[in-house]
């Protein structure tokens, strides 16, 4: 783990801060676009945000000596944005080095779509394109005129001067709004798609790219933020095939903190429900599927969930834990 200290704190955007980390000048282990540290938020759990790199000239694969992170306060934070938000200079934090689950592969020409805080891995991307002078696309979508954070400096290094590199801005209320479907199929399927935003777009990516003719392995993606309890959650249980064990599933846990408070020891990363690490074969039971890394026909099947965001619609799953 790095012991890590606040050294600037900045507004990019409404409800949204810049952080910046560091440890007295020494430097950090490096990270390529996409990569994300996780921190340990006190009496939360661990955290996951972005590393974010807004300077083409800057390489960050070999070392750093500072981390900035991009944080949007969340309506309903589960304590990890309201930690941070509550930080203020000379703070410190404890996180583990970085880590890349949504790295950029070598492909000509991609296809970077943000939504909201979502820009932070893909912000990165774009830098790092430009600074190896590789073209791309990017489209940032927000709410509104003056939601979208980082947007001048993602301007410095696409535009006129950059002709190769085109950030298209998209707002919700106007009609400038994205239509995903409409995008791709102006693109090459050929071409490959990273997206970041929430679980909405991603889905509208994944269903607009195959209707469009891309393979599915051509859309890259990650989840900005957890899921979290939606208005309505019940407790359920979930027996244990191995032993016959039942654990009840607290409406406000997810099946991998309920189990892993039982004792249980589960193979798990993002806990956003996109990197498919904890998916778990199901015995019986009917899952309530809340990731992004099933095809709708998997979700369907309900042979297999991801036990860190998805629950259950039958009162009980038998699960091949
Ligand atoms: S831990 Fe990544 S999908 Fe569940």
């Amino acid at each position: 783990m790095l012991k890590l200290t606040v050294t600037d704190i900045r507004d990019a955007a409404p409800g949204v801060r810049q952080i910046c980390l560091a440890d007295k000048g020494a430097l950090l282990p490096g990270f390529d676009a996409g990569a994300h540290i996780r921190i340990d938020v006190p009496d939360v759990g661990p955290r996951e945000y972005s590393l974010i790199n807004l300077d083409p000239k800057r390489a960050t694969q070999d070392g750093v000596t500072s981390y900035d992170l991009g944080v949007r306060l969340e309506d309903d934070s589960t304590g990890g944005s309201v930690f941070m938000h509550a930080l203020t200079p000379g703070a410190e934090v404890m996180c583990a080095p970085p880590r890349n689950d949504f790295p950029l592969a070598e492909s000509p020409n991609p296809l970077l779509i943000a939504g909201g805080i979502g820009i932070t891995p893909i912000a990165t991307m774009a830098a790092y394109l430009a600074g190896q002078e590789l073209p791309f696309d990017l489209h940032y979508s927000g709410r509104e005129q003056g939601s979208l954070a980082f947007l001048d400096a993602l301007k410095k290094f696409t535009g006129q001067k950059f002709a190769a590199n085109h950030l298209t801005t998209h707002y919700d209320n106007t009609d400038t709004a994205l239509d995903l479907g409409a995008l791709l199929r102006t693109i090459s399927p050929a071409r490959d798609i990273y997206v970041c935003g929430p679980g909405g777009m991603i889905e509208a990516t994944k269903a607009a790219a195959a209707q469009a003719g891309f393979d599915a392995g051509r859309v890259h993606f990650e989840l900005f933020a957890r899921a979290t309890p939606k208005t309505g959650d019940v407790a359920f249980e979930v027996e244990i095939a191995s032993t016959g064990d039942v654990h009840t599933i607290p409406a406000d846990q997810s099946i991998i903190e309920a189990l892993e408070a039982a004792g249980l020891d589960l193979m798990y990363d993002c806990q956003r429900g996109d990197c498919g690490i904890c998916q778990t074969d199901v015995v019986s039971g009917i899952p309530d599927h809340r990731d992004v890394v099933l095809s709708d026909d998997e979700k369907s099947a309900g042979e297999v969930m991801q036990i860190c965001v998805s629950r259950a619609k039958s009162e009980r799953l038998v699960l091949d834990i």
